[in-house]
């Protein structure tokens, strides 16, 4: 089983998110230990450009036709970055609410690996059909305020409406959240928001791998 882990937190070492994912990963180890995990960290890739060859080539596949000889060089670096994503089975996407969606970097990988003929198609009716079957993701999150559903600010969370939105459209269902609010509030509400999410990231964990879950707790 192949877990990819993409990080769209600048921060590494002082990241309430890739604390609270930490956890996360250190549980999906324990109950799961064939998990092959590969970390792709958005803040040091070199993501190429959605801009010159690749927005043409983009836009020649859009028409239905092939990818053009004179952009296939470039567009390979597209088709590469699509691959190690379809290679995983599971993905942890850390990422904090960045001006109420997602940081710029992440944004910008889904610009690059959303591709029409690779993660999704076109029916003969023209509309979009997924291309990714059977994967799972996990979204560990953390953010200043909170947004949960009693929160007056709900509405303003796009953050989780937009990753079930597109993630959702190129076939992965099964999204499981796992947010730390109102870390950046008051120290009270810190702790609270950081305890809440470690909670949720062990009932994770055991839902996702019920049966390696029971096992632990039984050896
Ligand atoms: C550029 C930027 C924009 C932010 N926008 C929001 C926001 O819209 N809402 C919010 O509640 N917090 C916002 N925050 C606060 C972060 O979501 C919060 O500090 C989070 O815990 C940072 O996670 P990290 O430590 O993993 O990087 C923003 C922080 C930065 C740096």
């Amino acid at each position: 089983m192949k877990l990819l882990h993409v990080i769209a937190s600048p921060r590494l070492a002082g990241s309430t998110t890739l604390t609270i994912t930490d956890a996360l990963l250190g549980g999906l180890a324990a109950t799961a230990p064939d998990l092959e995990v590969e970390t792709l960290d958005l803040f040091q890739a070199d993501l190429p450009a959605i801009a010159g060859d690749n927005i043409e080539a983009k836009y020649t596949l859009l028409g239905g036709m092939p990818v053009a000889a004179e952009h296939r060089e470039s567009w390979a670096q597209i088709e590469r970055a699509i691959e190690r994503f379809r290679a995983a089975d599971v993905y942890v996407i850390s990422a904090p609410m960045w001006n109420f969606g997602v940081p710029y970097v992440l944004k910008y990988y889904i610009d690059c690996i959303v591709q029409p003929g690779y993660l999704f198609r076109f029916d003969e009716h023209g509309i979009p059909r997924p291309l990714l079957e059977g994967k799972r993701m996990l979204v560990v999150s953390s953010s200043g305020s909170d947004y949960r559903e009693a929160s007056p600010l709900h509405a303003l969370d796009h953050f989780e409406p937009y990753l079930r939105s597109i993630f959702g459209f190129v076939g992965i269902e099964e999204i499981r959240f796992v947010r730390a609010h109102g870390v950046d509030a008051s120290p009270a509400s810190r702790e609270a928001g950081i305890a809440r999410a470690l909670a949720e990231a062990e009932d994770v964990v055991a839902e996702l791998w019920p049966t390696a879950a029971e096992a632990a707790t039984a050896a």
